[in-house]
């Protein structure tokens, strides 16, 4: 079996998106911390941090109090080395270490595709979230409505693992217990991701190479079906079905 191939792990992809690990860097953040409108100090977690970023930007330029988790011990090594304190936890997205009803907002950049049990990790999400607490929610998702593909362990494991359709997402959004406020295309920064990995390697296929994952050049754009969206969710009524 060959070795699981993180992309986002990968030093080849992190000198394209700097800290961010995603499109778009903190444009999508911004967005929705404008429609949100959270009061300073209000409690709020980043799943799927990576190396902080995203926690370090709220914490500091919009006096919030972060925390992030993540599996990966090495991006959170990377973090931790880059920001003295920041509380970064490492762990997984599907059962967090925090008491029920305490966050006033999570943010899920780049992630959700990647989580192997989507629709019990949005249970745990809405669990830990407060009454009326949003979930923002930013990925890649198949404009085309096309089914989910979960490549088998071994395979390149990106924002590309378990990519679906809106609709999709809309469903596992009311099935959890949310109400979808908001949902945005914004492909425009993934194909100027796109765009800066062919410039920086000269193809996609000299980037996957890079990577040391078996993707060509179709790979990321999947022919032009591949987009991203920003989603707001809010945490709906208790009754949910
Ligand atoms: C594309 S990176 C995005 C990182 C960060 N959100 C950002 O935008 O810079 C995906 C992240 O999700 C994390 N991740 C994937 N599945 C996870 C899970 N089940 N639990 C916790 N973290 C997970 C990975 O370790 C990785 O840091």
């Amino acid at each position: 079996m060959p070795e699981e191939v993180k992309l986002y792990e990968s030093p080849a992809l992190r000198a394209v998106t700097g800290p961010t690990i995603r499109p778009g860097g903190l444009t999508l953040t911004e967005r929705a911390l404008a429609y949100c409108s959270l009061p300073t100090e209000a409690a709020v977690l980043d799943v799927g941090c990576g190396n902080g970023a995203t926690v370090a930007h709220l914490r500091h330029e919009h006096g919030l109090k972060a925390f992030g988790l993540d599996a990966s011990g090495r991006l959170l090594g990377t973090g931790r080395n880059a920001t003295d304190g920041l509380p970064l936890i490492r762990g997984r997205a599907e059962a967090l270490p925090f008491a029920d009803s305490c966050l006033a907002a999570i943010f899920c950049e780049c992630v959700l595709s990647l989580v192997s049990a989507p629709q019990a990790a949005l249970g745990e999400w809405r669990r830990a979230l407060a009454p009326r607490g949003y979930l923002v929610v930013s990925d890649l998702y198949a404009r085309n409505g096309g089914r989910e593909v979960r490549p088998e362990s071994g395979a390149l494991m990106s924002c590309l693992a378990g990519v679906t359709g809106s609709r999709r997402l809309y469903e596992r959004m009311r099935t959890a217990g949310f109400e979808v406020l908001l949902f945005e295309d914004h492909t425009p920064l993934l194909r100027r991701l796109a765009a800066q990995l062919v410039w920086a390697h000269g193809s996609m296929a000299a980037f996957w190479k890079a990577v040391g994952g078996g993707c060509g050049d179709g790979c990321l754009d999947q022919g032009g079906r591949s987009g991203y969206y920003l989603m707001v969710a809010r945490r709906g009524a208790d009754d949910h079905g």
